[in-house]
């Protein structure tokens, strides 16, 4: 069986965690491919709201086993909190939910790292969710990493020390007011990797290559967005992994030609949470609006999300990079009442009108150019067929397929599970 992909197409918080939990049933495995607790996939079902960080959204399902790919990072500190979270739930996770033994572990230091870092920028700082994602993926590509699989070794702390000592030196040379007691931390840190340990850990591309041939079903899960990615998004204002769907290969040890649907998640709007250029952000009542009917605060940080209108060129861009085969067009909800909608259909870069994403989407070289629509007034939280759509709601879909030529197979409604239409 092929191994289906889900990824947001926008700056992350586009509703990845809901749809996966809606698609559970269709797969007997989820897959997390990348990122790590900067993660915030929330979930609600009766009438509880769910957040998870390092854990992929399918594990409310008790027939589901959740791999945590090679490409993940994970804290083992959030992670043992995470788990205890679970435990109102009833969850085997001892039985499914699985590490690959190649993903990489963030150490205290590599949250003190970020914030050293974030500090040294001054006003050029990312807006990190200062988690240690990309202290830990520099390690990684540096090959100086701690992986999962060395926390079975009887001389993992030799590494850890060694690591933490070097860690320390940089933190001293960005020479920021990061204020620390490391043993603190590691007492913590150390516990917590106790607590990782009573899980089971895998060779994660062995253990999903033979579930492929047994004939499994597949879904792997991305975090954060497209325009997020640490080649094809919005450099530097990124994060440090491939969100893309190339990712997902290289994450979980899946070959280019075993993917089969990439369905990429949208919403009807755009936000972004942290730093960097964002061409229809909306800085007036109208943004303003968005954020509150939305509830747009991040789930990780709880920062204010920055709104705007929707961008169909970058989000025709994410398309195009991702092989995107299905569309899901989340919160359409948020926009009823608003009089009038807009869409940017192309940028006025430097002077000429061009439809594609540039190099430099930096205000001061480009502006966006809007096709207007009409809004609709119809409260669509209580909707449960497409019939029920107003005119204008299935306008507005119509035009986005015609010029993205894929269809959008679901409207999201609203947060829960059971506000999902399947068109
Ligand atoms: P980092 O990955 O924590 O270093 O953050 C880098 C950038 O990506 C910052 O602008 C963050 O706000 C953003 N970011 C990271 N993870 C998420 C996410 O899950 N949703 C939305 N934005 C994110």
């Amino acid at each position: 069986m092929a191994v289906d992909l889900l990824l947001g197409l926008q700056w992350g918080d586009e509703g990845k965690g809901k749809i996966v939990d809606v698609l559970t049933s269709n797969y007997n495995i989820i897959a997390r491919f990348q990122g790590g607790p900067n993660a915030g996939h929330t979930l609600e079902f009766d009438g509880i709201k769910h957040v998870l960080r390092t854990i992929p959204s399918g594990i409310f399902h008790k027939e589901s086993v959740n791999v945590i790919g090679n490409g993940v990072v994970i804290d083992p500190v959030v992670f043992a909190k995470e788990l205890e979270g679970l435990d109102q739930f009833n969850i085997d996770y001892k039985k499914n939910l699985i590490i690959s033994r190649k993903a990489h572990v963030i150490l205290p230091t590599h949250r003190l790292l970020d914030a050293a870092s974030e500090a040294s920028k001054g006003k050029a700082k990312i807006g990190s969710t200062l988690k240690g994602i990309g202290p830990t993926y520099m390690d990684k590509t540096g090959r100086n990493g701690i992986r999962v699989g060395d926390l079975e070794l009887s001389d993992w702390k030799e590494k850890y020390r060694a690591l933490a000592n070097k860690h320390e030196a940089l933190i001293e040379f960005y020479n920021v007011d990061v204020q620390y007691n490391l043993k603190e931390m590691e007492v913590e840190f150390f516990e917590a990797v106790e607590v990782l340990k009573t899980l089971q850990f895998i060779d994660s591309e062995e253990y999903l290559f033979q579930a492929q041939k047994s004939g499994k079903t597949i879904l792997a899960e991305g975090a954060q967005g497209s325009l997020l990615d640490i080649d094809f998004g919005t450099y530097p204002f990124v994060t440090s992994s491939n969100t893309t769907a190339a990712g997902a290969c290289t994450g979980l040890g899946v070959a280019p030609n075993q993917i089969g649907e990439v369905y990429g998640i949208f919403k009807a709007y755009t936000t972004r949470v942290g730093s960097g250029p964002f061409p229809t952000e909306l800085f007036d009542e109208v943004g303003e609006k968005m954020a509150k009917i939305g509830n747009e605060f991040g789930a990780v940080t709880g920062r204010n999300r920055r709104c705007g209108w929707l961008d169909l060129i970058a989000l025709k861009y994410a398309c195009q990079v991702n092989g995107v085969t299905k569309l899901m067009m989340m919160k359409g909800d948020v926009l009823s009442g608003f009089k009038s909608l807009k869409v940017c259909t192309a940028y006025n870069y430097k002077g000429e009108t061009i439809t594609h994403l540039p190099y430099s989407i930096e205000p001061e070289n480009l502006k966006p150019i809007y096709t207007e629509f009409k809004g609709w007034k119809e409260d669509l939280t209580k909707m449960t067929e497409e019939a029920q759509f107003p005119k204008e709601l299935n306008d507005y879909i119509a035009f986005l397929e015609k010029e993205l030529e894929i269809p959008i197979q679901v409207v999201s409604v609203g947060p829960d599970r059971k506000q999902t239409i399947f068109r």
